[in-house]
């Protein structure tokens, strides 16, 4: 993951209010924000309300959004420093803090692939310094499938057993990405430079969010390729079993698209994945922006 080379951009801070009212939309995590008009500089206290709300929350929803993508990573910009993928490939041509995630090129052009993921994962979880948050943004959506299930990782580890917990206190797993792209995009290797960038990382599968000191599990499909010091396939099951665990439905949001949400989470505790659509028939068109995070602990 290389940053921009640009100057960083400071979000434009504006004085004049608006109404941030804050709903709870799913059991335990997920709050609708509304009253908030995301095209427009937004004011420090309201950024600080939005913010507080994601601290509670974890995930927050935005409705009936009209955004450029300068409007969409001057919003982001509030939440941190923005990242620039390493997939060079899906970044939009004009802006490369902005990744597309489609299947279709800038023209509009169908493409024969989603580049939306569709196993539980955490944003960049691969790298030393995963993500802290992203941001989707829905510009073309299907009629009919294409939701993201998102997964409350607090109320995951909070459900374990205190047996399970003490096990796993000081457990690390080793995330990578190579073994990732293999496994979920045989079609699409990584150049010799992406790999260079992104060697595997060892982090640990609870993890402490630095701000709410909270604990949640930080584990993924596919992108852990083994526990550390713990024998391959035993390692694999507790991985296997705690991401059965974690992505009960009583512990996941589905969310079904509109065209103009903005949804921003947190992934240092919450989990992810992209649902199947057809492909031949629909458009789906999701803008994101990476935060800049911190070392997992
Ligand atoms: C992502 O994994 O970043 C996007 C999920 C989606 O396409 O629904």
């Amino acid at each position: 993951m290389r940053k921009s080379n640009d100057p960083p951009h400071h979000p434009r801070a504006s004085k004049r209010r608006q109404t941030v009212r804050i709903a709870r939309i799913s059991d335990t995590f997920v709050g609708e924000i509304s009253g908030v008009d995301l095209s427009q500089a937004i004011a420090e206290m309201d950024f600080a309300a939005i913010s507080d709300a994601f601290l509670d929350h974890s995930i927050l929803l935005f409705r009936d959004q009209t955004l450029s993508k300068r409007e969409l990573i001057d919003f982001s910009s509030h939440f941190g420093e923005l990242l620039i993928h390493v997939l060079s490939q899906y970044l939009a041509s004009d802006v490369p803090q902005v990744m597309r995630l489609s299947n279709t090129d800038e023209k509009g052009i169908h493409a024969d692939f989603r580049n939306g993921a569709e196993a539980w994962h955490s944003d960049l979880s691969f790298m030393a310094v995963p993500s802290l948050a992203t941001i989707l943004y829905g510009e073309a959506i299907p009629d009919i499938g294409g939701d993201t299930l998102f997964c409350d990782c607090y109320a995951a580890y909070g459900a374990l057993s205190e047996d399970m917990k003490d096990r796993l206190a000081g457990m690390a797993a080793v995330h990578s990405f190579r073994r990732y792209q293999r496994r979920r995009f045989p079609e699409r290797p990584l150049t010799e430079e992406q790999k260079r960038s992104t060697p595997d990382v060892a982090h640990p599968v609870v993890r402490t969010h630095p701000v709410s000191g909270r604990k949640s599990l930080f584990i993924g499909a596919d992108v852990i390729s083994h526990v550390v010091g713990i024998e391959k396939r035993k390692g694999k099951k507790i991985m296997d079993d705690l991401l059965e665990h974690a992505t009960q439905e009583r512990f996941v949001y589905r969310h079904r698209w509109r065209k103009g949400d903005l949804i921003a989470y947190d992934n240092r505790c919450t989990l992810h994945r992209a649902t199947e659509f057809d492909n031949d028939k629909y458009e789906r068109t999701l803008l994101r922006t990476s935060i800049k995070g911190d070392v997992p602990f």
